[in-house]
Formats: C-alpha cells, sequence, structure tokens
C-alpha cells in the first residue's frame, strides 16, 4: 500500500517561488504554491498525476480552488464579502444593481457617463423576441416557474445567433447585456403565466427593478405606480444576489460553457444547478419551513428534528459551506426585510416573528454554535419577497434574476483566462474490475 505524506510547504531556494513538497511512495513530489492577493494560499497540483500516478480526492471540493478568479472574494471565518474589492453593504447601501452589473463585468464602478451609457444598453435589450412568447403557451399553467426559466433562457439561443460566438468578444458582450437586460423580462413573463394575466412589455422609462415590478404586477387596465420603497428594496436584493464566487451553479456555469457551448446554454445550466434546495431553491424552502412552524411555541420540535441525525429535516436559511459567521448578506436581507414590512404596514408580520424567534434560539443553541450555523441569504429573504407580493415557487426565479450578471462575469473570466481548458475530473473506481460478458441462458 502506498503511502502518501505532505510536508510543510516550503520556501524554494530559487528566488520567491514557493512549493510544496508531496512524500508518494518514498518519492519526494515537489508542487508549486501560488500566493492570491488575499485568501488562502493555493498548491498547484495540475501536474501530479504526471509525475505520481496518483489523483486528489475531494468530493464536494471542500478544499479545491478550481479556477483563479479576480471577481468575488468571501472570507468565510469573518463574514466578509466583496465584489471586485468593495465590500458588499458599501454597494447595497449607496450603489444600484446596474452600477453592480458594470463591476461585475468591467472591474470598475462605472462613471456618470458610463453609468448612462450601460443603463442605456441594457434598457434597449429588455424586449423578448415576440415569437418566445408562444414557448409559455407550452407550460402547463401550474409548471413551476424556475422550469420555464430553464426552458425559456436555453431558448434564447434559438433566436439570438449574433451573439453565440464565444471566440468574439464583442459578441460575448452582446450575449452579456442581453442576459443581463432579458431575464427579468422572462422571469415577469413566467409569473404572469402562472396567474394567467396578460404579459405586459418593459418600460424604458423606468429603472431596472421598478421596471421589472411593473412587469409582474402592471395590469393593462390601469396605470401601474412604481412604489420608490419597493423598488429600492427589489434592486438591493438583486444586489446581495448578484454573485458569490465558485458557488454550485457559477461552477455549472464555468463547466458547461470550458466544452464551448454558448452563454445562454450555460445559464440555462446554471439556472437548473440553483433550483435544488440545498442551493438557490432555500429560500423557497425556508419560507415554507418558516411557514410550516407558524408559531414560536413550535419551534424548540423542529430544532430538534433539525438536530437529529436520523431526521433529514434541516434548518432551511440556515447554514453554509464557506460562512462559518454570519452571512453579511443575511444581515442586510434582514435590514431590509425591515423597512419592506414597515412601509408595507406588516410590521407584525407572524412569519418574521417565527423568523426571528428561532434565529434566537439556533444562534445559542450548542449544535449550531459548534457547527457554526448562521442564517444565510435565505432565511430572510423569503419574507422580504412575499411581503413584495412573489409567491414561493417565484423566489428562486428572482434569486436566478439577480445571479445571472455573476454567472455571465465568471463565464467571461473563464473564457478569457489563458489556462482555460475543458473541465474533466477524473475519479477514484470501487466497481467491478473486468469480467467476461455471461449470455443471459447462462446467468
Ligand atoms: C446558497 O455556495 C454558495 O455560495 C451558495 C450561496 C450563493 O450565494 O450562491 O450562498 C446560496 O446556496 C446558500 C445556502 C442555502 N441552503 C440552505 O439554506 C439549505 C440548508 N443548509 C444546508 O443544506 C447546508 O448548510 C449547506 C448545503 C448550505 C452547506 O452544506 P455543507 O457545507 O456541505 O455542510 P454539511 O452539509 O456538511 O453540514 C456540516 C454539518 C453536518 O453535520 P455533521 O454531518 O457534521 O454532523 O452541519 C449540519 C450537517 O448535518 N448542518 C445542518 C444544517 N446545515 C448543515 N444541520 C441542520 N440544519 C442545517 N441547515
Amino acid at each position: 500500500m502506498s503511502s502518501v505524506e505532505a510536508t510543510q510547504t516550503q520556501a524554494a531556494d530559487a528566488g520567491d517561488r514557493k512549493s510544496a513538497s508531496l512524500i508518494v511512495d518514498n518519492k519526494s513530489v515537489e508542487v508549486p504554491v501560488y500566493e492570491g492577493t488575499i485568501g488562502p494560499e493555493v498548491i498547484d497540483i495540475s501536474k501530479l498525476y504526471g509525475t505520481s500516478g496518483y489523483f486528489t480526492y475531494d468530493p464536494g471540493f471542500t478544499s479545491t480552488a478550481s479556477c483563479e478568479s479576480k471577481i468575488t472574494y468571501i472570507d468565510g471565518e469573518n463574514g466578509i464579502l466583496l465584489y471586485r474589492g468593495y465590500p458588499i453593504d458599501q454597494l447595497a447601501e449607496h450603489g444600484d444593481f446596474l452600477e453592480t452589473c458594470h463591476l461585475l463585468l468591467y472591474g470598475e464602478l462605472p462613471n456618470a457617463s458610463q453609468y448612462e451609457d450601460f443603463k442605456g444598453r441594457v434598457t434597449y435589450h429588455t424586449m423578448l423576441h415576440e415569437q418566445m412568447n408562444r414557448f409559455y403557451t407550452g407550460f402547463r399553467r401550474d409548471a413551476h416557474p424556475m422550469a420555464i426559466m430553464v426552458g425559456v433562457v436555453g431558448a434564447l439561443s434559438a433566436f439570438y445567433h449574433d451573439s453565440t460566438d464565444i471566440a468574439d468578444p464583442v459578441q460575448r458582450d452582446i450575449a452579456s447585456i442581453r442576459m443581463i437586460a432579458k431575464m427579468p423580462t422572462i422571469a415577469a413573463m413566467a409569473y404572469k403565466y402562472s396567474i394567467g394575466q396578460p404579459f405586459i412589455y418593459p418600460r424604458n422609462d423606468l429603472d431596472y427593478s421598478a421596471n421589472f415590478l411593473q412587469m409582474c404586477f402592471a395590469v393593462p387596465c390601469e396605470e401601474y405606480k412604481a412604489d420608490p420603497v419597493l423598488a429600492r428594496a427589489m434592486d438591493r436584493i438583486f444586489v446581495l444576489h448578484a454573485d458569490h464566487e465558485q458557488n454550485a451553479s457559477t461552477s455549472t456555469v464555468r463547466l458547461a460553457g470550458s466544452s464551448g457551448a454558448n452563454p445562454f446554454a450555460c445559464i440555462s445550466a446554471g439556472i437548473a444547478c440553483l433550483w435544488g434546495p440545498a442551493h438557490g431553491g432555500a429560500n423557497e424552502a425556508a419560507l415554507n419551513m418558516l411557514e410550516e412552524i407558524g408559531t414560536p411555541d413550535r419551534i424548540p420540535e423542529y430544532v430538534d428534528r433539525a438536530k437529529d441525525k436520523d431526521d433529514p429535516f434541516r434548518l432551511m436559511g440556515f447554514g453554509h459551506r464557506v460562512y462559518k459567521n454570519y452571512d453579511p448578506r443575511a444581515r442586510i436581507m434582514q435590514k431590509t426585510t425591515h423597512e419592506v414590512l414597515d412601509a408595507l404596514g406588516l410590521r407584525n408580520d407572524p412569519t418574521l416573528q417565527v423568523a426571528l424567534e428561532l434565529e434566537k434560539i439556533a444562534l445559542e443553541d450548542e449544535y449550531f454554535v459548534e457547527k457554526k450555523l448562521y442564517p444565510n441569504i435565505d432565511f430572510y429573504s423569503g419574507i422580504t419577497l412575499r411581503a413584495l407580493g412573489f409567491p414561493t415557487t417565484m423566489f428562486t426565479v428572482l434569486f436566478a434574476l439577480a445571479r445571472t450578471v455573476g454567472w455571465i462575469a465568471q463565464w467571461r473570466e473563464m473564457i478569457e483566462d489563458p489556462q482555460q481548458r475543458i473541465g474533466r475530473p477524473r475519479q477514484l473506481y470501487t466497481g467491478p474490475t473486468e469480467r467476461e460478458y455471461v449470455r443471459i441462458g447462462d446467468r
């Protein structure tokens, strides 16, 4: 049986190049170590198989960096989230979603003229090819809107052929703008279809989030008045959800893109992954859980179930792969929840009371303290989105709408990375060794 021993990272003699040595079958294998601007250093094992005949093994990628990136940084121990170096609380407080889109896509906050130009380009692309309306009528009215999103977004590649050549930077940029611009229209149409109301066209005189709310809640029979407090809250929710490093859906988009698939197909793959309740589907699951708990007196029963190893129940909206501290987005989300409920005169929303009490109990319980489980962005978002008028089935759609800019920014970075090649992980095989075929009569 081979033994593998890792020795300490050593500063190599030659210059400041760092390396680590792995002892594999009594042979020392040198592997380079790279430093980022902030965050953990990485050990480059890309040549390990070629030099040692060993794979590494990391199901769930808990200790594996899949790429180099300059977009988003998370310090999970200290609950810090930076978009291109800017703290999420400052962007949520002082900026808006389109400004955040410019920052994530191009690396810098736009000045006034760049902002107006970017806003104009997005506004110009908000309409959908009229023929795409027919996709919706192919779905049942009670189809989950995430199923519609996966289908319609994937179908964009059947209509916008002039922005599917990923080798052309101009086409990549048009596809990026189209995705950011059309997601609110596609999402609003999915909502309207589910309630049997006519589709509402985008309006160029409204800003991004107010336009989205009017496409969702306006009706042809009367003029729609956008509530600036609710539009601001919607916009801030989009900022909070815009990007989050190499999470499951972003990794899906990167892997799909590494084969050369067109951007619309890659985003559709990201939407499908985000739908899972362990990921973006948690906001819908968290609100359903809070409503099922119903009253604060029933909280202990659910906390006990969440702690029971034999019970698959988990506290939805709690815990995170990276945050072992309070998710900074959850803190801002809770503040936004209070603002929206106050603006709507729903301060005593019973579900919010359950959420606040559940958070208090969980954060004092040694199980959650020991496992460093804190509320994540999905814990409060559902209460706010329901107050804004959305059904729970639309919650993950809104997450996908906001995360589209993050997916696109990460996809572009992957395409433009000179080290980029098709992603193709290996495995630890534990299946049958080779054996001879047996005819059915002899089995
Ligand atoms: C998002 O990656 C991202 O960045 C995602 C995201 C983004 O912006 O893209 O932040 C969005 O997906 C937020 C997370 C939303 N999901 C949920 O709220 C669902 C509930 N949370 C869990 O399913 C879980 O916490 C995960 C999936 C979020 C994280 O899972 P991990 O990192 O694989 O952790 P784990 O499942 O190994 O849990 C570690 C321990 C386990 O106990 P032990 O096996 O060690 O005894 O903590 C326990 C788990 O049982 N645990 C929970 C729990 N979450 C973890 N126990 C009860 N309730 C929970 N919510």
